[in-house]
């Protein structure tokens, strides 16, 4: 083989090969499998394509295996998978039509190895390497595909108008490969990108938001973002966040592009975390700036209440995007709506009892907030970051001592609901949600101690301005 192959893959491609010998066919592996081995990187998904039925081709290669793997198959798609030694091994026909898998258009013309090669999407995923007796293990690379991965060149294999109108997804696809592999897309292609823009509307949130998530995933997700906004994609389907594009300017006044500043902030929080929520927060945080922005004369440009308004979006772009509205989406919201806080505490005159709110209300999303906001501190000037970060660094010192002392963080007051409509016999009603807040509040505020006693004689003293008394129980 040109490319090295563990021993585990070896003894699969040589049992396909078998199989292929056995029925007269000839089989190739090929596309994202070959363009992996090539860049040295580890995949587990093998796509072979042959020049007769994929279906029965897996059964024959099935039959190879031992443990004899269960074949799964689409007749109407005639296409075939089983897994064996942690791969996934996918079988098909080679094809004229565009390479759709998920196309609901289930007749394809039959056709030849090059026709299934110049269908697909990029020339570095339109390699084949031959599984044949007479060249086994050749590369066949018709588009240069290996000149374009040295130079690192995203481009179709076909005039790149017809490759994105046979799948519009495949322009998120570019952009994503050129963001994980840190490639450049090809002029003519970029242009086509920008052209065919609008088709991405035909394609399923689903399909969209799984290719963003990865472009989110990678190591500097602003290249991406920047591709789709350049390419006129964006817009599509995550307009908000257009939005927070470009600089007005007011009576000479300007205020910062909110666009690039979240794309610091999303590659300052992948430096320091892998997690994708995490990130979806960064690139939340100022979602509410445009709605929220206003000039103020003698003051200039303010966004007041930005964190809360943009906490109350976080569910609608969720259910746009088609990300999950579940826990993850409100944690989201949740450091969307903090947001502010760690820094507004960096001033000196900072009280304890502001500390404890702010460990109360981020609880155990205290780090990731705290994450969020050193990543939220951006500025061109050097000298400004590294003094708002050493008082940042400060913040964090205080949190814990105050932390340390108090253990507010998933605390719940001395006094709960239930108790209180035992000591007062009260039904559930409004008299309870006050008494019970009014306990909570006098802690986090150091107006009483986080005791039992000192919660007890207040909600009593609380419960007389309210009128109620224990011995109406
Ligand atoms: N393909 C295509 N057009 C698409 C999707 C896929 O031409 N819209 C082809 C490409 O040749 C691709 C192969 O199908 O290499 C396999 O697709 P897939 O498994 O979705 O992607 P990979 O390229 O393997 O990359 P990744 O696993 O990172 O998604």
């Amino acid at each position: 083989m040109d490319i090295s192959a563990t021993q585990e893959e070896k003894i699969i491609f040589e049992r396909i090969a078998v199989a292929s010998k056995k029925l007269g066919v000839r089989s190739y592996l090929i596309g994202g499998f070959v363009r992996d081995k090539i860049l040295g990187r580890g995949c587990k998904d093998i796509d072979v394509v042959c020049d007769s039925d994929g279906i029965e081709l897996a059964h024959a290669a099935a039959a190879q295996f031992p443990n004899k793997p269960t074949v799964s198959f689409f007749k109407n798609f005639g296409t075939a998978h089983f897994r064996a030694g942690g791969f996934d091994i996918e079988f098909v026909g080679a094809r004229k039509e565009s390479y759709k898998h998920h196309s609901r258009k289930p007749e394809v013309e039959k056709g030849t190895l090059e026709d299934d090669q110049k269908r697909r999407d990029f020339t570095i995923n339109a390699f084949a390497i031959s599984l044949n007796e007479e060249d086994y293990g050749k590369l066949i690379d018709p588009f240069n595909g290996l000149t374009d991965l040295e130079n690192k060149i995203i481009r179709t294999p076909l005039d790149p108008d017809i490759t994105f109108s046979d799948d519009p997804l495949r322009m998120m696809r570019g952009i994503r490969f050129a963001t994980q592999l840190d490639f450049n897309i090809h002029t003519e292609t970029f242009d086509a990108i920008r052209r065919n823009a609008e088709r991405i509307k035909i394609i399923s949130a689903e399909r969209i938001a799984d290719e963003l998530n990865k472009i989110i995933l990678t190591p500097k997700p602003s290249v991406g973002f920047d591709l789709l906004y350049r390419a006129g994609l964006l817009n599509h389907f995550f307009p908000q966040m257009v939005d927070l594009a470009g600089v007005e300017i007011v009576e000479g006044k300007g205020h910062k592009d909110n666009f690039y500043h979240t794309l610091q902030v999303l590659d300052n929080v992948a430096a320091r975390s892998t997690d994708l929520w995490l990130r979806w927060a960064a690139i939340l945080h100022d979602i509410a700036k445009p709605p929220t922005k206003r000039f103020e004369v003698g003051h200039g440009w303010t966004f007041h209440g930005h964190d809360a308004v943009g906490e109350k979006m976080v569910p609608r772009i969720f259910k746009q995007l088609r990300l999950p509205l579940n826990e993850k989406m409100k944690y989201v919201a949740k450091l969307v709506g903090l947001h502010l806080r760690p820094i507004s505490l960096s001033k000196e005159d900072i009280t304890d009892s502001a500390m404890r709110r702010l460990l109360f209300d981020a609880g155990e999303d205290l780090e990731d907030l705290m994450v969020l906001c050193e990543s939220d501190i951006t500025s061109k000037n050097r000298q400004k970051v590294k003094r708002y970060l050493e008082n940042f660094e400060l913040v964090k010192e205080r949190l814990k001592i105050v932390e340390e002392k108090d253990r507010i963080r998933n605390w719940q007051p001395p006094i709960s609901g239930e108790e209180i409509m035992q000591i007062f016999n009260l039904p559930p009603s409004r008299n309870v949600g006050t008494l019970k807040t009014a306990v909570r509040e006098a802690i986090l505020d150091g107006i009483i101690p986080n005791d039992y006693d000192a919660a007890y004689a207040y909600l009593m003293q609380k419960a007389e301005e309210l009128g109620i008394r224990k011995e109406n129980a």
